[in-house]
């Protein structure tokens, strides 16, 4: 998205956050306080050398000042959410998790990443099971959060802040673990993704992941109450798993949720696989 009327407003807003006047913020920057009154009214634009000073004064970045990044925007929505109540998704263990319990037992040691992991449920319910567990997810506050929920029960989990669309995993793992996060992995990405996660899945190991899925009989549009995304087209998910991999278990179950009142229905596929070969 590229909007003039946008940089326009993100100027206006931010000087008004700032608290400054035109004739401050023009100072700063060594121009007339015309010429702000001009990128303000969407009359003319910032140079492009002036563009980074900006964003430094204003404590943002040239692409936010644009309106990019509307991936961001869904994040912040999570960070905002993660502050104001203490366990946002329900701390639900899902029929995803429990089932690893019994296709890989932790008789001998077994190592799990978590992607996404939100306020640290499943990581915790994994390491109080045996299992050696990392987990990541972009929110600091869900980080914080899910770092007290292990503290509190007395168990380690490896956790720490990345986002997967830039995560580069350097070891294998014996289960790789999503539940709830697929969507916000843009179609264009997702084959890269899921590529990745497997080359780094041990052979006989898990991978875990749940998607929401697009119908046209199920009202998406509330999807973007619950942080929007990108939905997956039906058994979308299941297409990423190729000829070295074995289904444990796949399925496309509805469930209703109800978020600030308002209640909808998901779609959602989820499956485990096994890789059996590299
Ligand atoms: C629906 S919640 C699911 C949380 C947890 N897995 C659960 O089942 O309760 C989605 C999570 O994905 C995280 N997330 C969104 N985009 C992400 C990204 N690019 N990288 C890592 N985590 C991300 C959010 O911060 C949020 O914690």
């Amino acid at each position: 998205m590229k909007d003039e009327g946008i940089l326009a407003k993100r100027i206006y807003e931010s000087r008004k956050k700032m608290g400054v006047t035109q004739e401050v913020l023009a100072d700063k920057l060594g121009i007339t306080p015309q010429s702000i009154s001009r990128w303000e009214n969407g009359q003319s634009r910032p140079d492009v050398d002036m563009l980074p000073k900006l964003a430094a004064i204003f404590g943002t970045t040239v692409d936010a000042l644009f309106g990019y990044h509307a991936e961001n925007l869904k994040i912040t929505l999570y960070e905002e959410n993660y502050k104001k109540v203490s366990r946002f998704w329900g701390g639900k263990i899902r029929r995803l998790a429990r089932e690893i319990l019994g296709l890989m037992p932790t008789d001998q040691p077994r190592t799990l990443l978590e992607i996404g992991c939100g306020t640290g449920e499943a990581a915790t319910f994994f390491a109080r099971n045996g299992y050696i567990v990392s987990a990541f997810d972009i929110s600091d506050e869900a980080i914080k959060k899910a770092d007290t929920l292990a503290k509190s029960v007395g168990v380690d989990v490896n956790l720490f802040r990345a986002d997967l669309l830039t995560y580069k995993i350097e070891t294998k793992f014996d289960i790789i673990y999503s539940s709830g996060v697929a969507q916000y992995i843009p179609p264009a990405e997702r084959k890269r993704f899921f590529e990745m996660i497997q080359a780094n899945t041990a052979v006989g190991g898990l991978n875990a992941i749940n998607a929401l899925v697009d119908k046209s009989f199920v009202d998406n549009a509330s999807d973007l109450i619950c942080g929007g995304g990108s939905l997956y087209d039906s058994a979308e998910l299941f297409g990423y798993y190729g000829r070295n991999w074995r289904f444990e278990m796949m399925d496309e179950i509805y469930f209703d949720r109800n978020v600030s009142g308002v209640s909808h229905q998901h779609c959602i596929d989820l499956m485990i696989a096994r890789k059996i070969a590299d």
